[in-house]
């Protein structure tokens, strides 16, 4: 439990726009930010985040929510996870019970295999800096290699007791659970049911998530032994999702937005070294070849790849065609070769930063040029093994979704691969329009997602997409009244100078003979109501941080959007929607009282219906009588709401 007034001081802290940054390019529009979703595969943006009003909407998917949402959502934090993440972010303390262990059972599987991550990354990172055993193999393992204390620190990098249960028997003594000990792979259980620690005698690489969380390890032998495997690694699990990881991400990300460029190197001790020579925005795939998550990881924070590959790397032949997968992705790939014999942990280890850094000045390469140079070597004098290669050259830039970056491309390799630029151009757009098509007609199943979004359509300042009809909802007049309880409850308004009242409580007072259908707004009056009686003004922010998700995301919906009600009444009533805080007034009588016929509207029918199957005359006679008092309110209101709307 995080006490309210901790809660208050990090959302007075938190810069809604800072914190998304960390994780998505967002680049300034109007009053608002946008950026590419980073919930869905888009590549228009329509992900916006407005400071003003402290919410981000996503537009391709609907989420929407404060920056404790965004974080619940991306990261998938529980709430307070999210409110610590903050506080940690902007240097607020929070006090917090201490949970017991019987409580952790309760928590939620995911948010337990995080926790026991860290604590494994804790008793590692901490038995190799203090055990005997953890100092003389461990932590001068490290030091051999070359990495200092601080890097040693930084990435919590560890050492596992060669001793069957030395990790296990320190969770289970500390309360961590047997299944998720198994789940995360750090136990393994035998045939008789008894655990022991998978790591055994190895040295420790956490790998942590893009927010920092522990979710996963590698863990390297220190034999030689041939048989052994070189690395163990967490199993795939809740968590840990090894194509959608990249290790060193974390450490990386601000580096990689700062220098625009992101350098993609093998393993975990390249990643480690480069780092410390001061070349920050380095991350590893980790041995598995590149993944199209791995790249959009990439993407939010710049669209340049620089790949360093060892020397002695006979793969790379093979690596070539998966790269067509970045450049798919709107991305520019160069790589890096090193001497043979080094990979990039070796070359700046034994050659020192600055030799490193004017290696990959002096011998990066475009990928396209790189690639066709690669394959041109093989070709000597065979036209058809030249065909080939000038199908799969043109295969790549076709990938490439900026074209007159593509022209460029097919000049250069026109004349390394001496063949007439014209003959390369009608190659191209063979493949452009295969590709056209194919994309055209996911363009179509997108839009067809779109058409089927369930609620209103939401719009912040300004509109990113053009503005659909509004659907008919039976539910629209009560949204409205949320949303001038959002906008305007702590308002005053004016009567004609007799009294000055609050909106908020003046809705509410006025519709205290109104049930409300749609459930969340029944919820949110409800709760307006329960607090105005408690003296208290509930604001936007009240619902925006409220604990239940479906409020939420209501409030986010009204609070993104101008105006749900139907443009239709306006029109009729001959307001324009700028009108509506001029016309105050007829704005919030509008609502209600349009809420109210709605409700009689429906009341009548329901009569109607009654009148329809009564039986006996007598049964007519009281519907009849029912009916035409209900006419008659229903009249009223419509003659007061036209004469509001006049005035
Ligand atoms: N890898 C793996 N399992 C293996 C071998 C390699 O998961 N059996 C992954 C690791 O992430 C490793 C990367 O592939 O970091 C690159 O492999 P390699 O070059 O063999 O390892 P290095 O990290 O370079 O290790 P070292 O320099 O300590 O030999
Ligand atoms: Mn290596």
């Amino acid at each position: 439990m995080i006490q309210k007034s901790t809660i208050d001081r990090i959302m007075e802290a938190t810069d809604i726009v800072e914190v998304i940054g960390e994780f998505v390019q967002l680049k300034k529009r109007g009053a608002n930010y946008v950026g590419l979703s980073p919930f869905a595969n888009e590549r228009t943006p329509s992900f916006t985040v407005s400071p003003a009003k402290g919410i981000f909407k996503d537009f391709s998917t609907g989420k929407g929510g404060s920056a404790v949402t965004f974080l619940m959502e991306l990261e998938k934090f529980s709430y307070p996870e999210a409110l610590k993440w903050l506080a940690k972010k902007y240097g607020i303390e929070v006090e917090e019970t201490v949970e017991a262990p019987e409580n952790r059972e309760e928590e939620l599987r995911r948010e337990s295999l995080m926790i026991v991550s860290a604590f494994a990354a804790k008793f590692f990172h901490e038995t190799m800096l203090e055990t005997e055993e953890g100092q003389s193999i461990g932590l001068s393992y490290f030091k051999e290699r070359g990495f200092t204390a601080e890097t040693i620190k930084k990435f919590e990098l560890g050492y596992s007791p060669d001793q069957w249960e030395a990790f296990t028997g320190a969770a289970i003594r500390n309360g961590y659970k047997e299944p998720f000990l198994v789940e995360s792979g750090l136990s393994v259980k035998r045939d008789n049911g008894a655990l022991y620690d998978r790591y055994r005698g190895r040295v420790m690489f956490p790998i942590h998530s893009f927010t920092g969380r522990v979710i996963g390890f590698g863990g390297r032998t220190l034999k030689k032994d041939k048989n052994v495997a070189k690395y163990v690694n967490s199993p795939e699990s809740e968590i840990y999702h090894k194509s959608n990881v990249l290790y060193g991400l974390y450490f990386a990300k601000k580096a990689i937005r700062e220098q625009d460029n992101c350098y993609l190197v093998e393993g975990y001790a390249d990643v480690l070294s480069v780092h410390q020579a001061g070349v920050e925005n380095v991350v590893a795939s980790s041995g598995t070849s590149l993944t199209t998550e791995q790249i959009k990881l990439i993407a939010r924070f710049t669209k340049n790849i620089t790949i360093l590959y060892d020397g002695d790397a006979a793969g790379i032949k093979a690596s070539l065609r998966g790269l067509d997968m970045i450049l798919e992705e709107g991305l520019n790939v160069k790589v890096v070769l090193f001497p043979d014999g080094h990979d990039p942990d070796s070359f700046v280890q034994s050659k020192g930063s600055s030799a490193f850094k004017k290696h990959i000045e002096e011998n990066k390469k475009d990928f396209i040029l790189y690639k066709t140079q690669i394959l041109l070597k093989e070709v000597g004098n065979d036209p058809i093994k030249k065909a080939d290669v000038i199908r799969e050259v043109v295969e790549s830039i076709a990938k490439i979704p900026d074209s007159i970056k593509a022209s460029v491309f097919i000049k250069e390799c026109s004349g390394l691969l001496q063949i007439d630029e014209r003959a390369l151009l009608s190659e191209l757009n063979k493949m452009r329009t295969a590709k056209a098509k194919k994309e055209e007609q996911q363009r179509q199943q997108q839009n067809n997602r779109f058409a089927e979004m369930p609620d209103e359509p939401h719009f912040f300042d300004e509109p990113i997409e053009p503005e659909p009809q509004v659907a008919k909802d039976d539910a629209f007049q009560e949204k409205e009244i949320v949303r001038l309880l959002l906008h305007y409850g702590s308002r005053m308004i004016d009567w004609d100078g007799i009294a000055n009242t609050y909106i908020g409580p003046f809705i509410i007072a006025e519709l205290s003979d109104v049930t409300f259908d749609h459930p969340v707004c029944k919820q949110i009056t409800e709760i307006y109501r329960r607090e105005v009686e408690n003296g208290v003004l509930p604001d936007e922010a009240y619902f925006i941080h409220h604990k239940d998700k479906s409020i939420v995301d209501l409030t986010i919906n009204m609070l993104a959007s101008k105006y749900s009600l139907s443009e239709n009444w306006y029109e009729m009533h001959k307001i324009t929607v700028n009108d509506e805080q001029v016309n105050m007034k007829a704005t919030i009588l509008g609502a209600i009282f349009h809420l109210k016929k709605h409700k009689v509207g429906k009341m009548l029918e329901d009569l109607r219906s009654q009148l329809q199957k009564a039986d006996t005359e007598a049964d007519q006679e009281i519907l009849l009588n029912q009916y035409m008092r209900m006419k008659k309110v229903e009249k009223s209101i419509s003659d007061f709401l036209g004469s509001v709307i006049i005035k």
